[in-house]
């Protein structure tokens, strides 16, 4: 049955069939989340690109619905962004209700087999149902190209301050900014990045808008990147700035941390890749809300994963954190996720517990850990380690946790089950610089029967990471090298499966 083969996550969005990459055109209207996304329905490998969609009312079940976009002359569907239309400034609206408007990048593969540099151009469809379907611009290509292979992921939002629309474009080695009265005639105003931040790879899937600290209204700027993620093939860097109505300027306290190849990572894990936001959250809601890819393009396409390949993550909320070195970034799970904790099966909670050098976690629940959300706290450790363990009867097991000696989370997944598919999805431990300082160490990690979400600290140190044991995850152990360890609190619930 579907939904219920073996490594399908449950409380994930995944596609009930074939392939699925990035997230695209996230919007919210009328009571409904919007997920699409890139999607390949005939194969579960990455092949000519359409747009799946799906919706939710709660960002945690998902009804799946009928493809939104088909591949055309002009190109596969790439990824890219949608918007509520509310002033009808695109004249795509009727009987007085806006339009919902995409705007995608069509990706031309006869143009990329004749070797020229022309073949992604950006390209507009709209709906006036809801979002059930989709009618593409006649005037596509709204963006040309002029030359450039790489060239595209349009991301657009509304920019009040300026009465505009601006479109943030991954082109290559930068991003560009695009603006628009009307989605349909667009004008490059900017470009941001080749001398700042990580390079290892090209930029893809950009996204800008801004976050407030308390009267304070910062721009974030997402950069998509693969190869050249923290661990490891594709990964997510963000920047932190203004908005001037044509261009991203960088903070002057960010400079020394985004120099040199360096950058800053919304993501330590190698399972969160081409992560964009939703646009259109009610205002008095105010979140700004992330949802990403979980998988890597080192591995993604041979997975070992039956009728469906890749799962998104889970939707998170990005806040501005102010620190003595500048702005961060911190990144926590939806609270509607809490609605999955299981009232049928009693929660563990413990306080003030020393542990030798082990706790059999798993022997105190009442539930199987497959399914399970997590809160640990204790005191920074002098030296040692802190893991958590969840393993099976075979022997394979995944450890995330914190390390002393180098004040990193980590994520090892080298005993996790099936590694052998590919040579680097279990070359190495994953690690996790932690940023916050405070002496309390605080784990809030999900486990969902293929993959484990870290928001450490409050989000500021995020490790996202998938794996595939022959057989579920049933244990659950606490382990400490540490003398004298204690926990300070452990809580563990049960999560229920979305899909039944
Ligand atoms: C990122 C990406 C995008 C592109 C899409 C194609 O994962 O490479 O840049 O639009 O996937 O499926």
């Amino acid at each position: 049955k579907l939904y219920q083969e073996q490594h399908r996550p449950q409380f994930h969005f995944s596609p009930a069939k074939g392939w699925m990459n990035d997230p695209n055109g996230m919007f919210f209207y009328k009571g409904e989340y919007h997920l699409f996304y890139q999607h390949y329905p005939d194969k579960t490998i990455w092949g000519p690109m359409h747009w799946g969609h799906a919706v939710s009312k709660n960002l945690t079940h998902w009804e799946n619905l009928p493809i939104a976009l088909y591949p055309d002359s002009l190109g596969y569907i790439f990824s890219g962004s949608a918007v509520v239309d509310w002033k009808n400034t695109s004249g795509f609206g009727i009987n007085n209700q806006p339009p919902l408007v995409a705007i995608f990048t069509y990706h031309n593969m006869e143009g990329e087999k004749a070797g020229r540099g022309d073949f992604e151009t950006q390209g507009i469809a709209y709906s006036n149902d809801k979002g059930r379907t989709w009618t593409k611009f006649s005037g596509n290509p709204v963006v040309k190209n002029t030359g450039t292979r790489d060239f595209r992921d349009p991301k657009v939002i509304w920019d009040e301050a300026h009465k505009q629309w601006v479109m943030s474009l991954a082109v290559q080695d930068h991003h560009e900014f695009w603006v628009s009265k009307n989605l349909k005639e667009w004008e490059n105003s900017g470009n941001f990045g080749k001398e700042w931040g990580n390079h290892g790879g090209v930029w893809e899937c950009a996204d800008m808008f801004p976050l407030k600290d308390g009267n304070v209204t910062k721009w974030v700027l997402i950069v998509n990147i693969n190869p050249g993620g923290p661990n490891g093939g594709s990964g997510t860097q963000y920047f932190v700035g203004d908005f001037d109505g044509k261009t991203f300027i960088l903070d002057e306290a960010l400079k020394p941390f985004v120099k040199n190849g360096n950058g800053l990572w919304l993501d330590y894990g190698k399972d969160n890749y081409a992560g964009v936001t939703w646009s259109d959250i009610p205002k008095a809601d105010g979140r700004r809300i992330l949802i990403g890819w979980m998988s890597n393009w080192q591995y993604a396409n041979i997975v070992p994963t039956g009728v469906w390949r890749s799962a998104a993550t889970l939707p998170r909320v990005l806040s501005l954190k102010s620190t003595s070195q500048g702005y961060r970034v911190s990144v926590n799970p939806v609270k509607e996720l809490q609605a999955l904790r299981n009232p049928a099966k009693k929660a563990l909670q413990l306080s003030n517990l020393n542990i030798a050098s082990s706790l059999d976690v798993a022997s105190k629940l009442n539930f199987k850990p497959t399914l399970s959300e997590l809160e640990l706290s204790f005191e920074k450790p002098q030296k040692g380690k802190v893991e958590i363990e969840i393993s099976n009867s075979k022997g394979e097991k995944y450890i995330i946790g914190y390390d002393s000696e180098n004040n990193t989370f980590f994520s090892d997944r080298t005993k996790s089950g099936k590694v052998d598919f590919s040579d680097t999805f279990a070359e190495k431990v994953h690690l996790a610089p932690r940023l916050a300082s405070d002496k309390i160490i605080k784990l809030h990690v999900y486990f969902d029967v293929s993959s484990a979400e870290l928001f450490a600290d409050n989000g500021e140190t995020v490790i996202t990471d998938i794996f595939f044991p022959n057989e579920d995850y049933t244990k659950m152990k606490i382990n400490t090298s540490e003398k004298n360890f204690k926990i300070k609190t452990l809580k563990v619930w049960n999560l229920k499966s979305t899909w039944k």
